[in-house]
């Protein structure tokens, strides 16, 4: 059994101050629902103090991205080994750093193999334009996007790397994907891993769905077979609806 993982990604919102606030209002409530893991991925600047908030609970936190250099005269970016310590998983190839970055799919593998190189756990994010899903391209893009994330990846790394599959037309839009179409292309991921690396290795990987998850749409998801959790931007930013999209996973999963 996969165990769910729920990571809020936070974007840019929440200063360090309202970043613990948020973790020290919900820590306790997370940690009554520990069958699925909890992430949340606050801006670079709050990861210390979030940190040192959730210090002694099960609770993770995450970065949004990474450099691959070891370091260098990378103005603004953030290397791998200056994470260790401080998270456990960083987001590569989110939609939104191929688009405003320039982030190219061989700049995501790169970001993952440093990632593992350190001993962080990568959230790989891929996910297909409007255009491209009107064309009836996605399953191909997608595809194209997985097998260049895990190029020269081994299969040994596998248990500490994630995949959201977030489709941009549903980021922040309030149209998400219909759970059986977020599973129908989760499951091709999941296939095109099985090919890579074998059915049990496949089987054994948690793919999140990411895109207008909340309260109101999470049990869709999380009732498909191929969906093992959610990469949430807006519904993670409160309270009371991080709180509830945990906890909905678990049940929706029969783990309450
Ligand atoms: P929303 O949940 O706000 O649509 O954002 C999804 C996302 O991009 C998470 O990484």
């Amino acid at each position: 059994m996969r165990k769910p993982i729920i990571a809020g990604n936070w974007k840019m919102y929440k200063t360090p101050q309202e970043a613990v606030a948020f973790v020290n209002a919900i820590k306790d409530r997370l940690a009554a629902l520990p069958a699925a893991e909890r992430v949340v991925c606050p801006p670079y600047v709050a990861l210390p103090s979030v940190q040192a908030a959730l210090a002694g609970t099960d609770i993770a936190v995450g970065a949004q991205d990474v450099h691959w250099q070891e370091e260098g005269a990378y103005t603004s970016q953030i290397a791998p080994g200056m994470l260790r310590g401080l998270v456990k998983h960083v987001i590569v190839g989110h939609s939104e750093t191929r688009e405003y970055q320039g982030v190219t799919d061989e700049m995501v593998n790169r970001k993952a193999k440093a990632a593992l190189a350190h001993g962080l756990h990568p959230i790989i994010a891929v996910g297909e334009s409007l255009a491209i899903n009107e064309a009836g391209q996605t399953q191909q893009f997608v595809e194209r996007q997985i097998r260049a994330a895990f190029d020269g990846i081994p299969a040994e790394a596998l248990a500490s790397i994630v995949v959201a599959y977030e489709p941009i037309w549903a980021i922040g839009t309030g149209r998400s994907a219909s759970g059986e179409q977020a599973n129908a292309i989760i499951g091709s991921i999941r296939a095109i891993l099985a090919d890579l690396y074998g059915h049990e290795h496949a089987e054994a990987m948690r793919i999140q769905y990411g895109g207008s998850v909340k309260p109101g749409n999470m049990a869709e998801f999380m009732s498909q077979p191929h969906i093992d959790g959610a990469l949430v931007g807006g519904a993670s930013l409160q309270e009371d609806s991080f709180v509830d999209l945990v906890r909905i996973a678990i049940e929706a999963k029969g783990l309450a």
